[in-house]
């Protein structure tokens, strides 16, 4: 896992920003995991603005979040698709066709949508780089703890935590969903590449399980110690519950100088 320790959240963003533009020149067709949430969206507003600037293009790109809303319609302003189209992909030039978020139709059991989605990703030839934020309690996509280390898409209910971490997007009068289909940990623990970021001090706490702590289904993250190619980008406060601090920001600087000298493109 390599943990790389940023100023704020701005050059966590940023740093992100650049680490997708990396994969991007080298796999221009590259399979995208998105996810929702604050601390994506700044990361998004660095990629569009990238676009914007002629530095990246989504052209070939396609793309599986991590999770979707289970009782909203995709039109429906709060579901993740909306937030998806809104924020990112209609402000760049990536063919929504090849878009996917695992979205339950009207009428359709919720069941079937997992094992079709898992199925897409396949047909795609896999993720090659999978973005995640984490929360506050450890989860990843909405796999909150004590969920299977080897689950796969399924419906999840959230838990309490979440639902009033999340209700802050919801007014009062809006339908704020309890259930959510959610990539398992082994959907995300197959993707090439993961790239999470976290910031503000709320996340201190779980990055520093995640990270540090034993690997453990009540913490979903620390599953992430397992895998081979797994960057974190931190700002001060989410970095803030780390014991081997020293030693992280002493390895990057050793792999800044190692890309540097042999052009890789992270070293993990
Ligand atoms: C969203 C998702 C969640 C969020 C996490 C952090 O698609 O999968 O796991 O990444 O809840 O959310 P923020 O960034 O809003 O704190």
């Amino acid at each position: 896992m390599e943990v790389i320790i940023l100023k704020n959240a701005e050059k966590v963003a940023a740093t992100g920003a650049k680490l997708v533009g990396e994969l991007l020149r080298v796999r221009p067709a590259a399979v995208l995991g998105l996810a929702t949430g604050s601390t994506q969206l700044a990361l998004y507003q660095q990629l569009v603005e990238r676009y914007r600037n002629n530095k990246i293009s989504f052209r070939q790109v396609s793309s599986f979040n991590l999770d979707e809303y289970l009782g909203i319609a995709a039109d429906n302003p709060q579901s993740y698709r909306a937030f998806m189209d809104r924020e990112f992909f209609d402000q760049i030039d990536i063919d929504k066709q090849n878009t996917h978020l695992p979205y339950c139709e009207e009428g359709q059991n919720p069941i079937l949508v997992g094992p079709a989605y898992e199925q897409k990703i396949i047909e795609a030839g896999g993720i090659d780089l999978q973005l995640v934020g984490i929360g506050a309690n450890g989860h990843i996509g909405f796999n909150e703890p004590s969920s299977s280390l080897g689950s796969r898409t399924r419906v999840k209910t959230l838990t309490r935590q979440t639902f009033k971490d999340n209700s802050r997007l919801f007014s009062k009068t809006e339908f704020q969903p309890k259930l959510a289909i959610t990539m398992g940990i082994a959907t995300i623990m197959d993707a090439r590449k993961i790239l999470l970021l976290a910031t503000g001090e709320n996340k201190a706490g779980a990055v520093s399980k995640m990270v540090e702590g034993p690997v453990s289904a009540m913490c979903p993250a620390s599953v992430l110690q397992m895998h081979q190619h797994v960057t974190v980008l931190l700002d001060e406060t989410a970095a803030s519950g780390l014991k081997n601090r020293e030693y992280y920001d002493w390895t990057y600087l050793q792999n800044e100088s190692l890309k540097k000298r042999f052009r890789v493109f992270h070293d993990d």
